[in-house]
């Protein structure tokens, strides 16, 4: 049986991010027919339009993961009250050549942990705002806006007990949300 193929496009390029690991912890608790695959998104290229026409090798890429996968997984951190450049970048890149989105229909969700109280609210809106333009169906509830704390990772990676209820259930939510956006 074919898997539900997940673009996970996680909004840090460091090494430590706690958003990487959250996107790492968050597909253990998917199904057996998800695969989550991460999508590469620190060698784009700033986007630029004159490159429209003639996108690398890095941009191809892009475009044919996203194409190839049934659902889209956003997880990021907060950048100012909104989200990291990185991520717009490889949103607009994909967005493009006018009319050729890759975006276009792809069922995702939107989840991100920062230290701050408000766990990435913001930066989530501002997502959800672009992709509601883009023609992405955004899973509305649960919201997870996740306040990260020493102690919120197990040694193995794992989510803590407190958290990985409401994650489970964000999990299975998100998972139907895909499930029900699929054509046919
Ligand atoms: C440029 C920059 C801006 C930041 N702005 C915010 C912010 O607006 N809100 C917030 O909660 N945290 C903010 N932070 C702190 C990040 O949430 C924190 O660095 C987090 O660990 C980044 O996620 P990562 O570990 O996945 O890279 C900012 C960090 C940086 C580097």
């Amino acid at each position: 049986m074919s898997k539900t193929r997940i673009a996970v496009v996680v909004g840090s390029l460091r090494n430590e991010s706690i958003n990487r690991k959250l996107a790492i912890a968050l597909a253990a608790l998917g199904p057996q027919d998800f695969a989550f695959e991460h999508v590469e998104i620190g060698d784009l290229p700033l986007y630029n339009q004159d490159h429209d026409a003639n996108p690398s090798e890095q941009v191809k890429r892009l475009k044919a993961h996203i194409a190839a996968s049934q659902g889209l997984l956003f997880v990021t951190p907060e950048y100012n009250r909104s989200i990291p450049g990185v991520l717009k970048n490889a949103i607009d890149h994909a967005s493009r050549p006018y009319g050729q989105s890759a975006w276009n229909g792809k069922p995702a969700g939107v989840i991100g942990a920062s230290g701050g109280a408000i766990g990435t609210a913001m930066a989530q809106q501002h997502l959800r705002n672009v992709l509601a333009y883009l023609d992405v169906p955004t899973l509305g509830q649960p919201e997870a806006f996740l306040q990260y704390k020493e102690g919120f990772f197990e040694a193995d990676g794992s989510v803590g007990e407190g958290g990985r209820k409401f994650l489970q259930g964000w999990m299975d939510a998100y998972v139907g949300w895909v499930k029900r956006h699929q054509p046919g």
